[in-house]
């Protein structure tokens, strides 16, 4: 662990003119002008935004960088996504999904995201991916929360031993108790899947996270059940909601009764927005749905909503860079939360609402919280949006991880400046 000084910060909540100290990889003081002794390693922010790390609360990584193999996914829907992935599984290596995760890992340290929540296929008998992603867990520790949700892609109750697969996954250290009630038989299956998994959430001290209704049949109200289950077994603030894209498409009415009861059963919800754009409405001709979950409704009803990746270059998504300001930046076009608070509240969305749904430890830029922060090229959350901003700075327990410079002219205009100022006069 180590020490660091960052001086002249401004933080999203708009305070500025700060120095943060980190000591033995734990921020110790946050305030002006900071006394600290000459030998300390410091950098100077210069009034740039310092954020806490960036926070993917939905990935693949088992699937990502994958794009192409075996072929590319013609159609783009999420049906032959799936279909794709079972074509792909079979030729799965132990060496190229412990490669691949590990060159996503990378990218996601560039990009300052340092706590990702990853669901991992456990229907493959042989849990391949399973040990793959245990190891890469283990391997990146130093620098990346790495969270693994046993996810029975092909339906807990209707892919043979996926039941199974799945409790020797969590056996095996997987985190999170995944689901898929929307892809099970019949509804009543999915429901079933919903109350077998939360029990075992609940009888082994876990989490849950499932995919939930990612589908734009109005009737698909997995949630409601996953409500219910979350509040009977005293799983608040411990189970989340995926995708839930079907309530873009439910009823109002039904959807007045529905966000109170999410509320009621402190169960979190993710939203996908590169994904669900893409994906959802895929049936429609014209009007076509959006598809992504009703995201501003959610938090007004005291529901806390995150954002997720979900793919990159892989069977349901060829592109993504694994920049969680893009992801935000789409969320907030989608859900049209272009205010000056929806905006605020879509980098939320990235950061501090998913490192709850992760339940990660010491996360924040207060005093008592882990050195792990990132510097952005902007000095406000908003401005950060607009510009997909730089990061200057990547920091893990006082750890410089990743180090960028501003964007400079070779050009000696005249009466220009030799940096571009992507900001508003100031
Ligand atoms: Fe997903």
């Amino acid at each position: 662990m180590h020490d660091l000084l960052i001086r002249n910060a401004t933080l999203p909540d708009g305070r500025s003119g700060l120095d943060v100290l980190v000591l033995d990889g734990r921020i110790v003081a946050v305030e002006p002008n900071i006394q600290a002794s000459p030998q300390l390693p410091v950098h100077d922010a210069q009034g740039w935004l310092l954020s806490p790390p960036f926070v993917d609360a939905h990935f693949h990584m088992d699937a990502t960088l994958s794009y192409g193999l075996p072929r590319v996914n013609a159609s783009g829907t999420l049906l032959e996504g799936i279909g794709l992935w079972g074509e792909l599984k079979p030729l799965l290596t132990p060496e190229a999904l412990v490669e691949r995760a590990l060159a996503y890992c990378d990218w996601a340290v560039a990009k300052g995201l340092l706590a990702i929540r990853t669901h991992v296929d456990v229907c493959d008998d042989r849990l391949m991916a399973v040990q793959a992603l245990l190891q890469v867990r283990e391997q990146v520790r130093p620098y990346i929360d790495l969270q693994l949700v046993a996810f029975p892609q092909d339906g807990v109750l209707r892919a043979p031993n996926a039941l199974a697969n799945l409790e020797r996954a969590l056996d095996l250290g997987v985190d999170v108790v995944g689901g898929i009630p929307h892809f099970e038989r019949t509804m009543a299956d999915g429901a079933e899947s919903v109350r077998v998994l939360c029990e075992i959430a609940a009888d082994r001290g876990l989490r849950v996270d499932m995919h939930c209704d990612e589908s734009d049949d109005p009737m698909s109200r997995h949630i409601e059940t996953l409500a219910f289950h979350a509040h009977r077994l005293g799983l608040q603030g411990r189970v989340t909601g995926s995708h839930l894209t079907s309530m873009h498409s439910m009823d109002n009415y039904y959807v007045s009764k529905l966000l109170p009861l999410i509320a009621e059963a402190g169960v979190h919800a993710v939203a996908n927005p590169l994904i669900n754009i893409t994906l959802q409405g895929r049936h429609d001709t014209y009007p076509k749905r959006r598809g992504m979950t009703r995201v501003p409704e959610l938090m007004a009803a005291g529901v806390n909503v995150g954002f997720g990746h979900d793919c990159v270059m892989d069977p349901w998504y060829s592109l993504g860079s694994g920049d969680m300001l893009e992801v935000a930046a789409m969320g907030l076009h989608v859900a049209q939360m272009t205010s000056q608070g929806g905006m605020q509240a879509c980098f939320d969305a990235v950061t501090v609402n998913s490192a709850r749904i992760l339940g990660l430890e010491g996360y924040g830029l207060a005093p008592g919280c882990r050195g792990d922060f990132v510097l952005l090229q902007a000095r406000t959350p908003v401005e950060a949006l607009r510009l997909r901003a730089h990061r200057l700075l990547v920091v893990r327990g006082g750890a410089v991880l990743a180090e960028s410079a501003p964007v400079r002219s070779l050009l000696q205009l005249p009466g220009r400046p030799p940096e571009v100022d992507w900001t508003l006069a100031r």
